[in-house]
């Protein structure tokens, strides 16, 4: 089994990783779900999943000089690090490293000459990689590595010509979170440490280079760029990528780009990314990142988004001509506050992250969008995340994880930290009301700002900023039961979706007799609709009842993956077999996990399920990332190593 272990786990298949962020393999981690706070303050002091001393010695400004080089699938080059010597005795720098070739390793002395250092590259630990520890007893305040990456980096993608839209340029491109950017450059890989950046990178002149930096949108394609982070940000923010990419903007600071064949509708359906960034300026204070841009991936990005500072990664996949996915847009847009300006200090308190992002997006939604859309989403996420609170443990429904609760960080229970963390600020939203809670977190992201903190840090803020200015509101007690006990408190508030409902009785009618939904009122149905009308089925349904809604509403082969996410696990279990062939085409050609691990988990539940998964994985699998390579592994030998039924 490869590192990557990272898949949506058991029954939480039944309806889908709730998010694209899977819960771990080993549901059962770990320890009881009783609060402890001392112990998860101690805890916070320390990144389990990083073997860099930041106490003893810090990154202060990385400076990476790199060359892609496409036939051997590798980055080459050096880092060079200026840092800060902290613990007066520390004599050893120590960077996390993971399948990296480390050829030299350099120190400046104090006479400015550079000079050899001795240094020692552990044997691979499976979840965190090689310790490289670099011996300076002249704690030199810049240190450069020689270095290449594996052709099988976990943190970078490779794609031939053939593997793209316009077929003829090759293309890459990283993801770094959790603890990836350590396969494509030796670092301090924890978010306790903050850096700038600047890097000067070479590829071959057809292609174009970007990174979460400064992208000038009239940068000349010769095959040299350079760029520069001024801000500090920790690893795993660090992102690039290289193809055939061209800009178009949408406003004066912010614009897309994508592959030319695919840049036009990406500007159409993210025409509202301007306005996004003003309502969230509006409510937290303005945006300090400078430009705005979308990069437009394949459809093998693993993920929906990510948020790499000014150039959020996107997902081809939400472009479906009617922005009802741009969602998507407003969550990586709301990390720019809620994540890259304050930072989760250890992936055990990723909630910090994504559900006070989830939460701010669906503030956008709502702004931009109206209450009922927003109303909807909310549903959507708070009924994955039911389902997966019936599946998983205890342990992982707390938002802050306790320290050893899981092996891998990738693994954080996707719907707890999203929808959970959300539901969260929702409850104190509605208790304090608007105007307070909004000036509230405001504060919070100022008060904050570039620095990483565990959700300890949180809880006092929030006692000495909220509750106590706003005595007999919410107590103290009923802050930490959200925060460190399972499930969701009794208090939470209810969300009621008018525009659900209708979709709950046209359901109710077809099954009881067959009657399908109108043309009349399906013509108003968005992809929410859409979403919520085949999640609320029964398990499985009769070939009969799949052929007539096939005939009303063409879902096999439809082009919206939030649909056919649905769709095809239900056909599965419904033994639907006349959808293999587009079930086959729809894994091949998308490689974002959410999507497609449903309905490979539904396949894997038979015999001949399973065969087709196998089938289908092989022919898939030189277009898909490490991450969902390693997802899609583990779900077929789970179900191997228990044969279905
Ligand atoms: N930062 C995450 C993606 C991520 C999380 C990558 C954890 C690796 C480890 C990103 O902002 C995100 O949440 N993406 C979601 C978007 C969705 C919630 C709108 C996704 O990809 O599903
Ligand atoms: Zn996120």
């Amino acid at each position: 089994m490869t590192r990557l272990l990272t898949i949506c786990f058991a029954a939480t298949l039944a309806a889908g990783c709730s998010r694209d962020a899977a819960p771990p393999a080993d549901g059962s981690a770990g320890a009881p779900a009783a609060t402890d706070q001392a112990e998860m303050t101690t805890a916070a002091e320390h990144d389990e999943y990083s073997y860099a001393e930041p106490d003893k010695v810090r990154t202060e400004d990385l400076a990476l000089q790199l060359d892609v080089d496409f036939d051997n699938r590798q980055l080459t080059g050096t880092a060079t690090y200026t840092l800060d010597w902290l613990d007066e005795d520390a004599t050893q720098l120590v960077l996390d490293t993971r399948d990296l070739s480390i050829e030299k390793v350099v120190g400046e002395r104090s006479d400015g000459r550079w000079e050899d250092l001795e240094y020692e590259l552990a044997d691979a630990d499976e979840n965190l990689g090689s310790k490289l520890t670099i011996e300076a007893p002249q704690r030199s305040s810049r240190i450069r590595v020689t270095y290449a990456t594996s052709p099988d980096a976990s943190g970078l993608q490779w794609l031939t010509p053939a593997m793209t839209e316009g077929g003829e340029t090759p293309f890459m491109f990283s993801q770094s979170q959790q603890i990836h950017a350590r396969s494509w450059v030796p670092v301090q890989d924890t978010t306790r440490v903050r850096f700038t950046y600047t890097a000067n990178v070479t590829a071959p002149d057809d292609v174009m280079v970007l990174m979460s930096a400064d992208n000038d949108p009239d940068a000349a394609r010769d095959g040299t760029y350079s760029f520069e982070m001024p801000q500090p940000i920790p690893s795993y923010l660090l992102a690039i990528a290289a193809g055939d990419l061209v800009f178009e903007p949408i406003s004066e600071r912010a614009g897309v780009w994508a592959e030319p064949a695919a840049v036009e509708a990406a500007v159409a359906e993210f025409a509202d990314t301007e306005k996004m960034i003003q309502v969230t300026e509006e409510l937290y204070g303005p945006y300090r990142w400078g430009r705005y841009d979308l990069l437009i991936l394949p459809p093998s990005f693993p993920y929906g988004g990510m948020e790499n500072p000014r150039l959020s990664f996107i997902t081809p996949t939400v472009i479906v001509g009617d922005q009802s996915l741009v969602a998507l847009i407003a969550h990586e847009l709301a990390h720019s506050w809620s994540g890259n300006l304050v930072t989760f200090s250890t992936s055990n308190d990723a909630w910090l992250n994504e559900g006070i992002t989830s939460y701010v997006e669906n503030r956008i939604v709502e702004e931009l969008y109206g209450k009922a859309r927003a109303d909807m989403e909310n549903v959507i996420g708070r009924n994955e995340l039911a389902v997966e609170f019936e599946e998983i443990d205890p342990s992982l429904q707390r938002l802050a994880l306790k320290p050893g609760t899981l092996d891998d960080p990738d693994g954080s229970s996707s719907a707890t930290v999203y929808t959970k963390g959300a539901w969260f600020m929702q409850f104190l939203e509605q208790r304090f009301g608007r105007e307070t809670f909004d000036a509230f977190l405001r504060g919070y992201f100022d008060h904050f700002a570039f620095q990483s903190i565990p959700t300890t840090k949180f809880i006092e803020y929030t006692k000495a900023h909220l509750l106590e200015p706003n005595p007999g509101i919410v107590s103290a007690a009923e802050l930490e039961e959200w925060i460190y006990e399972p499930g969701i408190p009794d208090n939470a508030p209810q969300t009621d979706s008018p525009r659900f409902n209708a979709v709950d009785t046209a359901r109710a009618a077809w099954l009881d007799d067959g009657t399908v939904p109108a043309q009349s009122l399906t013509s108003e149905w968005t992809t929410q609709e859409w979403v919520h009308f085949l999640e609320g089925m029964p398990e499985t349904l009769s070939i009969e009842q799949l052929d007539a809604l096939d005939d009303a509403y063409g879902f096999t082969g439809t082009p919206n993956g939030e649909l056919a996410q649905r769709w095809y696990p239900l056909a599965v279990r419904s033994g639907y077999t006349q959808a293999n062939d587009a079930i086959a085409e729809f894994l091949v050609d998308i490689g974002r996990r959410k999507l497609i691990m449903p309905t490979y988990a539904a396949l894997v539940q038979t015999p001949e399920g399973l065969q087709l998964a196998e089938e289908t994985f092989a022919e898939a699998r030189p277009g898909y990332h490490p991450i969902t390579t390693g997802s899609v592994e583990a779900v077929i030998a789970e179900a191997k190593q228990a044969p279905a039924q």
